[in-house]
């Protein structure tokens, strides 16, 4: 089993990334912690509580992490998640609390007592992974590696820069520049995610109240991607990560350098993605940049099936 700390921000994609998370058998999720993005922290630390509840998800602990990006005043995203962050779905308040460990001592902890199996799986801001990297450095070279979502070689906040990216650019640059290997599954892979009619009908079918969830998640989450993004339909992003981690194959990725941008006036949060090698530096990043759409579906799909 591969043992995975999920950063999250639920967040809809991130909700659904939490149900593939702790219901596949090849993965071994050792906690969820959680960072303020999509809505504020309180907000998102509620939301994956309730994801627990829902899916009876009550031996993964919930650990709160950064309320504020590093050095930027903190932007949510409710235009797409709703005010508070996972709108649509009704929830009962969740009887499952977060423990009291910070996120960012819970993971130089998990990490550090490790045998250097983890692998961090940020699907939010990266403001938790950079403030660990840099409270206890020795974690550097025991996590086994980051599966980002985030960034792209175009944006979606702004023209240049990926909403996670943007939010927290500084923490990002941390991150990139922090010579562990990291895999980033971009907008260009996420965008290939999308849950189209066939996918949601499917998703209908199984009947059970984990998958009626992820309906409805997909229900709302279609409504803003239309309004906003005129998009058909809904990229579900950060479940690319999850699914990376249980099988690679699901994506084809390419080594290339990665850089922040953290300057700009215009492309703040850019990920720049060399593609072709021009600035002749070293690669530090795995690129996702093509989906096995049939094999990631039925991944998830047979996953939720499996919730009682
Ligand atoms: C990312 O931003 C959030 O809105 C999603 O949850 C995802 O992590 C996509 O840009
Ligand atoms: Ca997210």
């Amino acid at each position: 089993k591969r043992k995975i700390i999920l950063d999250c921000d639920p967040g809809h994609d991130d909700a659904i990334a939490i149900l593939l998370a702790a219901g596949h058998e090849a993965i071994d999720l050792i906690g969820i912690t959680t960072v303020a993005g999509n809505a504020e922290l309180e907000k998102t630390t509620l939301n994956a509580l309730k994801v627990c509840e829902i899916a009876g998800i009550d031996d993964v602990p919930v650990l709160k992490g950064n309320s504020q990006p590093l050095i930027r005043k903190r932007e949510t995203a409710a235009d797409i998640h709703g005010d508070s962050g996972m709108d649509g779905p009704v929830l009962p308040y969740p009887l499952k609390q977060a423990g009291e460990e910070h996120a960012v001592d819970f993971i130089i902890r998990t990490v550090m007592e490790s045998d250097g199996d983890i692998t961090l799986v940020p699907v939010g801001p990266l403001t938790n992974i950079a403030m660990a990297m840099r409270r206890e450095p020795a974690i550097l070279s025991k996590i086994q590696e980051i599966v980002i979502m985030g960034g792209g070689t175009f944006g979606n906040w702004t023209p240049a820069a990926e909403f996670n990216i943007y939010v927290d650019a500084d923490a990002a640059k941390v991150v990139f520049e922090s010579g562990v290997p990291i895999t980033m599954m971009g907008l260009d892979l996420t965008h290939q995610a999308l849950a189209d009619r066939h996918v949601c009908s499917r998703i209908a079918e199984i009947g059970n109240p984990a998958a009626g969830f992820v309906s409805e998640l997909l229900t709302y989450f279609r409504k803003t991607y239309l309004e906003f993004f005129g998009f058909e339909h809904p990229p579900v992003h950060d479940v690319c990560s999850v699914a990376y981690c249980i099988d690679p194959t699901v994506v084809e990725t390419k080594k290339l350098r990665v850089d922040i941008e953290t300057k700009g006036e215009l492309t703040y949060g850019m990920t720049l993605v060399d593609l072709h090698g021009v600035t002749g530096r070293e690669p530090n990043v795995n690129v996702a940049l093509k989906l096995d759409h049939e094999k990631f579906w039925n991944m998830l799909i047979e996953t939720l099936k499996q919730y009682k």
